[in-house]
C-alpha cells in the first residue's frame, strides 16, 4: 500500500487491518483519513473512484520544487488542474499530505513538521476526512456525515476552471471563486491575470490583470455572453449563468463523462477552453479562446466607439456619434471616444435607434428586471433621462428581461449575429437614411414572405483562424479544382443546412440577428453559421410553399402577397449582402442575384425551374420566360389563377427583373441593391439578353434557386441554393 499511518490508536489499526488484507475497495485510496498521510517521497497518491484524476506531488516544467497538485490520472502528459501550495513551493521531496481535526489539510516539512500550506475553514467537525472526487474536486468531510462540505479545492481554483464549479461570488458568505493565471510552465507561483464572473451590473465574465480589467465577454444574454459567441450550446459540456439573490455564477457541467474539457487562465491573460482528444492525436484541442482580437480589448474605442477587425483603424464611432476629439482619433488615440452629433433634449423627447450586430456594451452599472417586456423595458428607459440605451435581458426563449445603461457605453464591437440595442439619440438624428459606415438596421420593413437562405456563412470557422490561415484555406480550395468563381459563395442545398444545424433546432440557435436568427451548424467538419431570414408574418411564405403543392391554396397568394414576397427577399439579399461581417460572400454577388431572378419568375410563374414541361419544347423556366419576353408576351408567364390586371405594369416589370438578374454574363446582371430600387421604381430599365442556363439540363449543371418541399417547420417556405457541382 502506498499509505502508511503515522498514528496508531485501536481504530487506526483496524483500518491497518484492512487495509493490509485488502478487503477493500478500490475507492479506498482516494481518501486520506486523519491516521494517514502521503508522502512524497513514497510516491503516494490519491486517485479518484473511477480513476478520472490524481492527487500526488510533482514538480511542473523544469522546475525542481515540489507541489501537491491533481492532475488528469489517464493522461500521459502530465495535465495539472489545480495546486495547493502554488505559492508555498517545497524545495525537496519531505513533503507530507495530511488532514487534522477540526478539518485542515496540512503540507508539512515531513522532516522538520514545519508547516507549508494549510487551508482556511469557516465551520469545524469532529472527523474530517478528504477525498478526491472523480469530478477532480478535492473535498473535506465530515467523515459521519459526508454531506457536509468543510472545504473543496473547486472553491479555491488555481488556473483551471473545471466542470462542476462555480466562478462567481456568493453574497452570504462573501467568498468569490475565481481563477488565476499561473507565472510560468515552471512556476505554479500565482501570476498576474484572473477570471473572474463579474457581478456588479449584470454578470459577465471578465480577465483581469491586477486591478485594471483586460477582457469583457459581455453580459451574458441566456444564451452566450454576448459579445463571446464561439462558446456555443454543444453535446460535451453544457454551461450557463445563475443569478439569485444569494449568488451569481457561471458553471459549466459535463454532459458526458467521457470526455475531458477545461478552461485554463494562461500566463499572459489568455482564456482557453480545451478539449481532450483521445484519439492518436492525445492532445488537448482548442475549442474557445479568449480575447480573440484586438477588438476584444476592454474599452479599445472608448465610450460610443465601436471596434471592427474589418476595418482600419479598428475603431469607429457608432453611426450618429463622432470622435470626441477628431485629431487624436485620427492619429489613432482612441480611449476618448466619441460624442453624440446632436446633443439630447430630454424634455423634447428623445428617441431610440436600433443598433444590431453588436456586443452589448460593458453592463458595469447596469440595471435589470427579469421579469419585464421589451416594450415596458423601452418605457421606463424612455422615462428615465439618464437612461442612455436598453435590450432584452434574455434571448434565450424569445426575447424577455429588461437591461438598462446608464452614462457612456463602452466596449461594444461588431459581431454577428450579435444582439439589438436600442440607444437614446436626439429625435432630430431618427428616421433619416442610413450612411455608409452604419451598421445599424433600422428595423427592415417586414416581409410577409420568409426566406430560408441556407447560406453557410463559415463564420464561426473564419473568426478563429487569423487571417494568414484564412488566406491559406482560401488559396488551397482555389487549388482544389473547383474555379475561382464558385468558391466565391459556398451554396448549399436546404437538406445539407438542416443536417447540419440539426434541423434548426433550438439548441443550435446562436442568437437573433437584425433579420432572422442564426443557428450553429457542422459541415464537412467545420463549423458554420446559418442564418435563417424570417419574418413576423410567416402565413403568407406557409401559403407559397403550399401554391407549389397545392393548386387551391394556390389561389390564395394573390399578387400584392407575392410582390411582398419578392420584395422582402430582395430586400433580405441586399442585407446579407451589405451585412459587413459577412466578408466570406461580399466579394461576387451577382452570382447571387442570379438565383434571385430565377425565383422570381417561379414566383410569377407559380413553377419551379426544373419542374416545368412544355409539350412544344424543352425549355425550362427561364427559357421560356426568355421566349415569351421576345415576343412581348411576358404576361402569359403569370401564373394562370392570378388575377393581375390591376397590377400588370407592376408584373411586367418583375418579370423584367427576374431576366436581368439571369443574364449569362455575371457584369449584366443588376446588384441586389439596384433590384430593390427597380422594382420599386419607373425607371427605364436596360434590356435583357439570353439568360444563362436556359434549358433544363443545364440548369441542373449550373446553380438555380431551389424550392424545397422539405420545409424546416410547418409554416415556412424554405428557399436555398443548389450548389453547382
Ligand atoms: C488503490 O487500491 C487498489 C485496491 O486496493 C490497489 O489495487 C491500487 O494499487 C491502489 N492504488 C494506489 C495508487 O494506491
Ligand atoms: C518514486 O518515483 C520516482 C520517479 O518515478 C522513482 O525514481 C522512485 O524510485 C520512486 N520512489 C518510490 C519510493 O517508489
Ligand atoms: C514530527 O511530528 C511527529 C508526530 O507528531 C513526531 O513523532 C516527530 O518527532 C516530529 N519530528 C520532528 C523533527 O519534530
Ligand atoms: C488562509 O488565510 C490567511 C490569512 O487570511 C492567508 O494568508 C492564507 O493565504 C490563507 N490560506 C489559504 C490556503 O488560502
Ligand atoms: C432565460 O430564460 C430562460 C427561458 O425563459 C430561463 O430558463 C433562464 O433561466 C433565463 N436565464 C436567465 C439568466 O435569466
Ligand atoms: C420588474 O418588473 C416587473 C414587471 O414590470 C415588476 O412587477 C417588478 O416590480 C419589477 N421589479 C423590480 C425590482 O423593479
Ligand atoms: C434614473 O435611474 C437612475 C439609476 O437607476 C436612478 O438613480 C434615478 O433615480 C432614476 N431617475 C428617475 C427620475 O427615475
Amino acid at each position: 500500500m502506498n499509505m502508511i499511518f503515522s498514528n496508531s490508536t485501536s481504530r487506526f489499526g483496524l483500518c491497518l487491518f484492512l487495509l493490509t488484507t485488502s478487503f477493500i475497495s478500490a475507492h479506498t485510496n482516494d481518501t486520506i483519513y486523519t491516521s494517514q498521510i502521503l508522502r512524497d517521497n513514497h510516491n503516494d497518491t490519491l486517485i479518484s473512484s473511477t480513476g478520472a484524476f490524481a492527487l500526488g506531488f510533482f514538480s511542473p516544467g523544469s522546475s525542481k520544487n515540489r507541489y501537491v497538485g491533481i492532475w488528469y490520472n489517464n493522461i500521459q502528459d502530465k495535465t495539472v488542474v489545480w495546486v495547493a501550495n502554488r505559492d508555498d513551493p517545497l524545495t525537496d521531496r519531505s513533503g507530507v499530505l495530511r488532514v487534522i481535526e477540526p478539518g485542515r489539510l496540512l503540507l508539512l516539512n515531513g522532516a522538520t513538521n514545519a508547516t507549508i500550506w494549510f487551508t482556511n475553514i469557516s465551520s469545524t467537525v469532529h472527523v474530517p476526512l478528504a477525498r478526491l472526487l472523480d469530478s477532480g474536486n478535492l473535498v473535506v468531510v465530515d467523515e459521519n456525515d459526508e454531506s457536509i462540505i468543510i472545504w473543496q479545492s473547486f472553491d479555491y481554483p488555481t488556473n483551471t476552471f473545471l466542470p462542476g464549479m462555480k466562478l462567481g461570488k456568493n453574497f452570504v458568505s462573501g467568498h468569490e471563486v475565481y481563477v488565476s493565471s499561473g507565472k510560468s510552465n515552471d512556476d505554479a507561483a500565482t501570476g498576474g491575470f484572473t477570471y473572474r464572473c463579474d457581478p456588479s451590473g449584470y454578470p459577465q465574465t471578465v480577465i483581469k490583470e491586477g486591478d485594471s480589467f483586460r477582457y469583457k465577454a459581455g453580459p451574458w444574454n441566456g444564451i452566450y455572453f454576448s459579445g463571446s459567441q464561439n462558446l456555443v450550446k454543444n453535446t460535451l459540456f453544457s454551461f450557463g449563468v445563475v443569478i439569485d439573490k444569494d449568488e451569481v455564477y457561471y458553471y459549466n457541467h459535463l454532459l458526458n463523462n467521457a470526455v475531458y474539457t477545461r478552461l485554463v487562465l494562461n500566463e499572459i491573460g489568455v482564456g482557453q477552453r480545451l478539449i481532450w482528444s483521445g484519439d492518436q492525436t492525445q492532445s488537448w484541442k482548442p475549442y474557445v479562446v479568449f480575447p480573440v482580437d484586438n477588438c476584444d480589448s476592454y474599452k479599445l474605442c472608448g465610450a460610443h466607439g465601436i471596434c471592427s477587425t474589418r476595418t482600419s483603424p479598428d475603431c469607429s464611432c457608432l453611426d450618429k456619434f463622432m470622435p470626441t476629439d477628431p485629431q487624436g482619433w485620427n492619429t489613432g488615440h482612441f480611449s476618448d471616444g466619441c460624442i453624440r452629433r446632436t446633443t439630447l433634449n430630454c424634455e423634447d423627447g428623445d428617441g431610440f435607434l436600433m443598433y444590431s450586430g453588436v456586443k452589448l456594451p460593458d453592463t458595469e452599472g447596469s440595471w435589470y428586471n427579469a421579469s419585464m417586456s421589451l416594450q415596458e423595458c423601452s418605457v421606463s428607459c424612455a422615462k428615465n433621462c439618464s437612461c442612455t440605451a436598453y435590450a432584452s435581458l434574455n434571448i434565450s426563449n424569445g426575447e424577455s428581461g429588461c437591461l438598462l445603461w446608464f452614462g457612456e457605453l463602452v466596449n461594444m464591437r461588431e459581431i454577428s449575429p450579435g444582439q439589438a440595442i436600442y440607444i437614446r439619440l436626439a429625435r432630430s438624428e431618427l428616421g433619416s437614411g442610413s450612411r455608409k459606415r452604419e451598421i445599424i438596421i433600422v428595423t427592415l420593413p417586414v416581409v410577409a414572405g420568409i426566406v430560408l437562405l441556407g447560406l453557410g456563412l463559415f463564420l464561426y470557422y473564419h473568426v478563429r483562424k487569423n487571417p494568414k490561415q484564412q488566406q491559406e484555406e482560401i488559396d488551397n480550395q482555389r487549388n482544389s479544382g473547383e474555379t475561382h468563381d464558385e468558391q466565391k459563395i459556398p451554396m448549399f442545398e436546404l437538406s445539407t443546412m438542416i443536417n447540419a444545424t440539426n434541423g434548426f433546432s433550438a439548441d443550435n440557435k446562436l442568437g437573433e440577428g437584425g433579420f432572422g436568427p442564426v443557428f450553429k451548424g457542422l459541415l464537412e467538419g467545420q463549423e458554420i453559421a446559418v442564418k435563417r431570414l424570417s419574418t413576423t408574418s410567416l402565413q403568407g411564405a406557409h401559403e407559397f410553399k403550399n401554391e407549389l403543392i397545392d393548386e387551391v391554396k394556390r389561389r390564395i397568394l394573390d399578387w400584392p402577397r407575392r410582390f411582398e414576397i419578392i420584395n422582402g427577399i430582395a430586400r433580405g439579399l441586399t442585407y446579407l449582402h451589405q451585412d459587413s461581417r459577412l466578408r466570406v460572400i461580399h466579394r461576387d454577388l451577382k452570382a447571387n442575384v442570379f438565383s434571385f431572378g430565377v425565383l422570381v419568375l417561379e414566383i410569377i410563374s407559380g413553377k419551379r425551374n426544373r419542374g416545368l414541361t412544355l409539350a412544344n419544347h424543352r425549355h425550362n423556366l427561364l427559357g421560356h420566360a426568355w421566349m415569351l419576353y421576345k415576343e412581348e408576351r411576358s404576361v402569359e408567364l403569370v401564373d394562370s389563377c392570378l388575377e393581375y390586371s390591376s397590377y400588370l405594369s407592376q408584373v411586367v416589370r418583375s418579370i423584367h427583373v427576374g431576366l436581368l438578374c439571369v443574364q449569362e454574363e455575371i457584369e449584366e446582371r443588376p446588384n441586389m441593391s439596384s433590384v430593390v430600387l427597380m422594382l420599386n421604381n419607373d425607371g427605364v430599365l436596360p434590356q435583357p439578353k439570353q439568360p444563362g442556363f436556359f434549358t433544363g439540363r443545364d440548369v441542373l449543371r449550373s446553380e438555380t434557386w431551389h424550392t424545397s418541399n422539405t420545409a424546416a417547420s410547418a409554416n415556412t417556405i424554405t428557399i436555398s441554393l443548389l450548389q453547382a457541382r
